[in-house]
């Protein structure tokens, strides 16, 4: 199998203004030294900061995501983005079935599929986020729930291209426990297969994150791991001293 190109993307959740811009530009200037040229960069911003964030990152070798989007094109819908409007602002990637917003608002594995059509309708990439909670976890659930998600919220028409996996233990989104590296690995094999099962032949070059409690001190340890091809960090990709540090352990 082809070695895969690490992506390592930033979620700022719901964090940054104007004032975050300084950030942004220190990330994007600084990549390209971290992480050499054998890595691609991500920040995923607020909505509101997708424009300037693009110019802002624009010429350099990290890209700008949305969040979140619509499953519509337009419509009655008032406060939702659709997936066309944030590849307008200069968005190429989405941030798609979120533990936060499965929580928060309720999206089902179907809601993300319809989420992740509509990236694609777009021209945006999808980065479709799953993983078990700390009770499904302990219940012994763990396989069985990310068979289940990859089922329905992974759409047939996935590709290497157009999709990105992100695994994220609940119970590990900033909480400073991550998963040992047996059971990053085990997680990580496991939806290698099932989404096998789903695209074919494209899951073999198609991207799996990993995502929870990342850090400079645990990145190379994670990355290192046999099919994990890259990390989505929350907490740790609002400082661009800890986002390139471990954009290092790239290399
Ligand atoms: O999407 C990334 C996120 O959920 C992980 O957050 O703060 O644990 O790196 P954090």
């Amino acid at each position: 199998t082809p070695a895969i190109r690490p992506l390592i993307a930033g979620n700022w959740k719901m964090h940054g203004t104007s004032a975050s811009l300084g950030e942004l530009e220190a990330i994007g200037e600084g990549f390209a030294a971290a992480a050499g040229d054998g890595a691609d960069g991500l920040i995923c911003v607020p909505a509101t900061l997708i424009s300037r964030a693009s110019g802002v990152l624009g010429s350099t070798p990290v890209s700008v995501g949305g969040q979140d989007c619509h499953a519509a094109e337009s419509g009655a819908h008032t406060g939702d983005i659709a997936a066309e409007m944030l590849a307008d602002c200069g968005a190429s990637h989405v941030i798609v079935g979120h533990s936060e917003r499965r929580t928060d608002h309720r999206e089902s594995d179907a809601d993300v599929a319809a989420k992740a059509q509509a990236a694609w309708r777009a021209g945006v990439v999808a980065i479709i986020c799953l993983g078990e909670t700390r009770r499904q976890r302990e219940a012994g659930e763990t396989l069985a729930v990310l068979s289940r998600q990859v089922a329905g919220s992974v759409p047939a028409e996935a590709t290497a291209e157009n999709a990105v996996i992100a695994y994220e233990p609940v119970w590990a989104i900033g909480t400073g426990l991550t998963p040992t590296t047996k059971d990053v690995a085990e997680a990580h094999a496991h939806l290698r297969a099932e989404l096998e099962k789903k695209i074919g032949e494209e899951a073999k070059r198609t991207r799996l994150l990993y995502g929870g409690s990342v850090k400079p001190a645990n990145a190379r340890e994670l990355l290192s791991i046999l099919n994990v091809d890259g990390a989505l960090i929350g907490g740790a990709s609002l400082k661009a001293a800890d986002f390139l540090g471990i954009s290092e352990a790239t290399r």
